[in-house]
């Protein structure tokens, strides 16, 4: 067995390569000249804090949600906090209960007529091709009518969710009691892979739809065998839709029309369209390339790797079989149609799925642009006007993007096609807390065959080099967005940015090792608007931080990196960390324990802890039943922090959710509250 030999910087699973060699301004530098603008009183940030939160500090548990101003705001959060934790354990607050289901690996579907349970050692590729994957990420709850995506029964519906990637040491026979890394996988040799490991490793990747249902004595459960149970992978076919359909760009021997590609990858968070369907986004994909030829701009300005084998050398499957061999890109003699060249073309977009017809092809959609997509949120769409939709690029130094549709929104009619046309633009934050949506259309500005566009295709295919050169505002990696639906603002995580080494790095407001969540208010109600104003929603970090320079967080309410974000019915702002597996619980980290999740009262600055997870993990995905009775999250790779060589002594450093197993497992977390009460409250 020969272990992955590359650089070092990509054996990471969460390497977002920092690909923007552009002069675009750092967020960075204009959050500290805004802060420095708004800092005059004593306090600085503490002010801006202040001001964002309607008049309010922060305040942790214990302290009354009430607005002295009206009297009258309902308690929106009402639990106690819970402090930080390093246990492998979920805790939840005083009142609330949690419990697993849908774990990676629980059969969902029959393979040739038996529902294959979970054995990471004995199931095949094809078994996982009937359960549910691993790295569960992004999530929606479909209630079972199927109507809206937000209301109709909450006992009964789809749980639809992402899972990202693979963790391959946990998933193979041949792994056990090998030095293997959590990126690191089992080889035959330096050219070849078992063909059953790398098509279990696809299997993992994608989608699952699965049906849950709460039963009589209020315990959640899947449906084995529902016929709406579904597994999308990284082989399943799909179509390519919108501008980029049928050009050049997306040409394969798969596909030489340019119309159809296998799989979607490395799916991390999602989003939910008006019309009930369901959209996947494609993050780190990049790596699961390589192209061995010089790389056009439109693979290195994303990070395909430049030589050797790609993150998981699917390439090498022994069989050398069609659909392993084209994560190899590097052009053949002969013409695009007869190799893979153009296969990473086809993958960096947004996926949308119909989760209630299960023999449905996934569509990709072009227009929304392609880049390292952490997911799409839709602003609450309104009878006759367009329909937009939000989406960051998570990668050091990208951006924020918005899409607006060219037709108008009716809901007896609407429909994917409202995603093929409309108007792309990246956002520019100025210091004056103003900002402007940058337009992304071929011909406009800077985008004409003078600077290598020469169609909206080439534009979209390029969507980073587009705009890097409409002077786009470089972001600490963009994560979830959210729409409150009650006030139409937009949130987003911005989660880190280890690339940020200047002087300013020591000042904990712009160091980006804790992150922050920026927020802004579009010009028109209907989030068509071409300016907005924004803000900074929270900082990041410690309590003790002594650079802090304004209001610190305090103990029930540290955290860092966040990523997970989303908004509930009565704007309850739930916030979810992902601090990496390489410092997690090590030096200042650790103050932070094991991920967690948050919940703020926007309109009046309470924030607490209400959630911790198992070693090694993240918490990614949220959302709740119409009723919002029940939660649902999910954790995402418990025991990722296991080493090499712990791994080899059968030692895992996390065995949740099972126990009885060695493995830990990525698994999907239900949260009710013991009195039937609303979760938050
Ligand atoms: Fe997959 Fe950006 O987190
Ligand atoms: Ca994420
Ligand atoms: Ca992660
Ligand atoms: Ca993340």
């Amino acid at each position: 067995m020969d272990n992955q030999k590359m650089n070092p910087v990509h054996l990471d699973p969460d390497y977002e390569p920092m690909s923007n060699a552009s002069n675009n301004t750092r967020f960075a530098s204009i959050l500290e000249a805004r802060m420095a603008r708004r800092g005059v009183l004593k306090g600085g940030l503490a002010a801006a804090m202040t001001g964002l939160f309607g008049g309010f500090a922060l305040t942790g548990c214990g302290s009354s949600s009430s607005s002295p101003e009206t009297g009258v705001a309902p308690q929106l959060v009402g639990f106690k906090a819970i402090p930080v934790s390093d246990e492998d354990t979920i805790v939840v607050p005083e009142g609330y209960s949690a419990h697993v289901i849908t774990r990676w690996g629980d059969p969902i579907s029959a393979n040739n007529g038996v529902f294959p349970e979970f054995d990471p050692l004995t199931n095949t590729g094809a078994d996982q091709a009937h359960q549910i994957g691993s790295h569960h990420d992004g999530m929606h709850f479909f209630p079972i009518e199927g109507n809206d995506p937000n209301e109709g029964s909450s006992t009964d519906g789809l749980l639809v969710m992402n899972h990202e990637y693979i963790e391959p040491r946990f998933m193979h026979a041949s792994a056990v009691g090998a030095s293997l890394t959590r990126s690191q996988f089992p080889r035959i040799d330096s050219d070849n892979r078992d063909d059953d490991e790398v098509l279990k490793e696809l299997n993992a990747h994608g989608v699952s739809v699965v049906r849950v249902q709460k039963g009589v004595n209020g315990t959640w459960s899947h449906v084995q065998g529902d016929s709406l149970n579904r597994r999308i992978t990284g082989l399943t076919p799909m179509e390519i839709s919108g501008p980029v359909r049928g050009t050049d760009w997306v040409k394969t021997k798969y596909s030489p029309t340019g119309t159809m590609t296998r799989g979607t990858l490395n799916n991390c968070a999602h989003g939910v369209t008006p019309w009930n369907t369901y959209m996947a986004a494609e993050e780190n994909w990049a790596g699961y390339f390589v192209n061995n030829s010089p790389r056009p701009e439109s693979q290195s300005r994303y990070g395909v790797r430049p030589s050797g084998k790609s993150r998981y050398a699917w390439e090498d499957a022994q069989s050398r079989a069609d659909e392993y061999v084209r994560f190899n890109a590097t052009p053949g003699d002969g013409a695009a149609t007869e190799d893979y060249r153009n296969e990473p073309h086809c993958f960096g977009w947004m996926v949308e799925i119909d989760p209630f017809d299960a023999t449905s092809t996934p569509i990709k959609r072009t227009a929304l642009g392609r880049f390292a997509h952490e997911g799409v949120v839709f602003a609450p769409s309104i009878e006759g006007r367009p329909v937009v939709c939000y989406s960051g690029d998570d990668a050091r130094n990208e951006y924020i993007y918005k899409f607006v549709s060219a037709q108008p929104y009716h809901k007896a009619t609407a429909g994917g096609y409202l995603l093929d046309s409309g108007t792309l633009y990246v956002a520019k934050f100025n210091a004056d807390g103003s900002g402007e949506w940058l337009p992304l259309v071929f011909g406009q500005g800077p985008l004409t065959p003078a600077n290598g566009f020469d169609s909206q295709a080439d534009v979209l295919v390029k969507t980073r080099s587009a705009a890097d050169a409409v002077g786009a505002t470089k972001m600490d990696r963009p994560e979830w967005g959210a729409v409150d639906p009650n006030t139409r603002e937009v949130y987003f995580t911005l989660t880190n940015n280890s690339s940020r080494t200047e002087a300013d790095a020591a000042n904990p407001r712009t160091n980006s090792r804790w992150g922050h969540i920026i927020k802004w208010q579009e010009g028109s109600e209907d989030n068509t608007a071409t300016t907005f104003n924004w803000d900074i929603f929270i900082l990041a970090g410690p309590t003790d931080d002594s650079d802090f320079n304004g209001q610190p967080l305090n103990e029930d309410q540290i955290f860092n990196s966040p990523d997970g974000l989303w908004i509930d019915k009565d704007s309850r702002v739930w916030i979810q960390t992902d601090i990496s597996e390489g410092v997690m619980n090590t030096g200042d980290f650790a103050q932070f324990g094991n991920n967690q999740m948050l919940v703020a009262d926007p309109r009046n600055g309470v924030l607490r802890r209400f959630l911790t997870g198992p070693i090694g993990q993240e918490i990614t995905g949220v959302i709740t039943t119409p009723d919002q009775r029940t939660m649902f999250i999910n954790v995402q790779h418990p025991g990722a922090t296991t080493a090499a060589g712990e791994f080899a002594a059968g030692n895992m450093n996390s065995d949740w959710p099972d126990r009885t197993t060695n493995y830990p497992r990525s698994a999907t977390v239900v949260i009710t509250k013991d009195d039937g009460g609303i979760i938050g409250t």
